[in-house]
């Protein structure tokens, strides 16, 4: 199968698929400089919390490098300057700082510039191809929770696009499905960026699983008719205790799924786990521009001067959580002691 790759180092350069022009288009973005991955992370050219990782990390080593070419005053000093605006392209996902501290370590023992700028490369180059196996690890755990028969909704996208390659979620859905498991997909829209309409339906296509797309407002209707089985989502952020900060919509569908007794699964990789913050209350919610609200398609479907609210995630409790997939197996309640264990386990 040709496996999609967002995210493609080249020629000391960085390409990345644009996903703000998917499905229409298949065209890649060239990024030479730290500044211009800041603004593809910002402008959701890149997005999806393992993919801003990564291309953090490469923001990092084009930083280093650029730095260094200048010699080596302040190099420590502005490496440091760069690491704190590419933290904060984005606020909700961690992977994004953890991808930047993992950086800022590998640099630390000091060597010179130019030393440094290569290590931080390879290191880049790590935590890419570690993505990729950490995600067929997930899936591999989190397919045994897959049916056969039934079916499975999905939200947002957390497929190849939103990773380095096989993606969380969708992950787990495609490592289900190539085990030979049958089911029925469903995968929301997600407004109002539409990662599902069109990302999600874009990746099950490529990938030759069929998947039956939904207003986002539909799950509930479709639980209540007994056609969705299971839940599986990814996560940008998750809390000590389990509660999940994910795509906006996710707690709606959580609730939902507890009201209808339907299992609610989530994907992540152990970089995704905030160890540091106790619960969910912590977690700071990226509020995008009112336009993405009040427009659609670059049209305008609200009346002018209308007020719009856009929060990009929300935070779904641990009690709403039957399972947490992660690349150490699947966790379950109480997070608090299988969180910390899978962390401890992890790298
Ligand atoms: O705003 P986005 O598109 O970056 O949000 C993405 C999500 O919420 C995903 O569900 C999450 O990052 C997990 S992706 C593997």
């Amino acid at each position: 199968m040709n496996e999609i790759r967002p995210i493609q180092w080249t020629d000391g350069r960085l390409h990345l698929l644009d996903q703000t022009r998917l499905p229409a288009e298949e065209v890649t973005v060239t990024v030479t400089r730290y500044e211009e991955a800041v603004d593809a992370i910002r402008e959701m050219r890149v997005r999806g919390a393992p993919a801003i990782g990564v291309t953090a990390a490469y923001a990092m080593a084009m930083a280093a490098r650029d730095i260094g070419d200048g010699g080596p005053e302040n190099f420590a000093s502005l490496l440091e300057q760069a690491a704190t605006r590419i933290k904060a392209a984005r606020p909700t996902a961690v992977n994004l700082g953890w991808a930047v501290d993992r950086m800022l370590r590998a640099a630390a023992p000091g060597s010179g510039a130019r030393d440094i700028a290569e290590r931080l490369l390879a290191e880049a180059q790590e935590i890419q191809r570690e993505d990729e196996a950490v995600n067929r690890r997930m899936g591999d755990f989190g397919k045994d929770l897959m049916p056969d028969g039934g079916s499975v909704l999905t939200h947002c996208n957390t497929g190849a696009l939103a990773t380095s390659a096989f993606g969380t979620a969708l992950g787990v859905i495609r490592a289900g499905w190539e085990f030979g498991k049958r089911f029925e997909v469903f995968n929301t829209e997600t407004r109002p960026w539409l990662q599902g309409a069109r990302l999600t339906s874009w990746e099950f296509q490529k990938l030759g699983i069929p998947a039956t797309l939904m207003a986002d407002s539909a799950a509930g209707m479709l639980m209540r008719q007994g056609r969705i089985g299971c839940v599986i989502t990814g996560a940008d952020r998750i809390a000590a205790n389990g509660d999940t900060a994910n795509k906006i919509g996710t707690y709606s569908l959580a609730v939902l799924a507890k009201e209808h007794g339907i299992p609610f699964y989530v994907a992540a990789p152990i970089s995704t786990i905030d160890l540091s913050l106790p619960d969910g209350d912590g977690i700071e919610i990226e509020e995008r521009a009112p336009e993405e609200v009040t427009r659609f398609g670059g049209v305008r479907t609200a009346p002018e001067g209308v007020a719009a609210v856009n929060p990009a995630f929300d935070v779904t409790p641990h009690r709403y959580i039957s399972a947490i997939v992660t690349e150490c197996g699947v966790a379950s309640a109480p997070y608090a002691e299988s969180l910390l264990l899978a962390v401890r386990g992890g790298r």
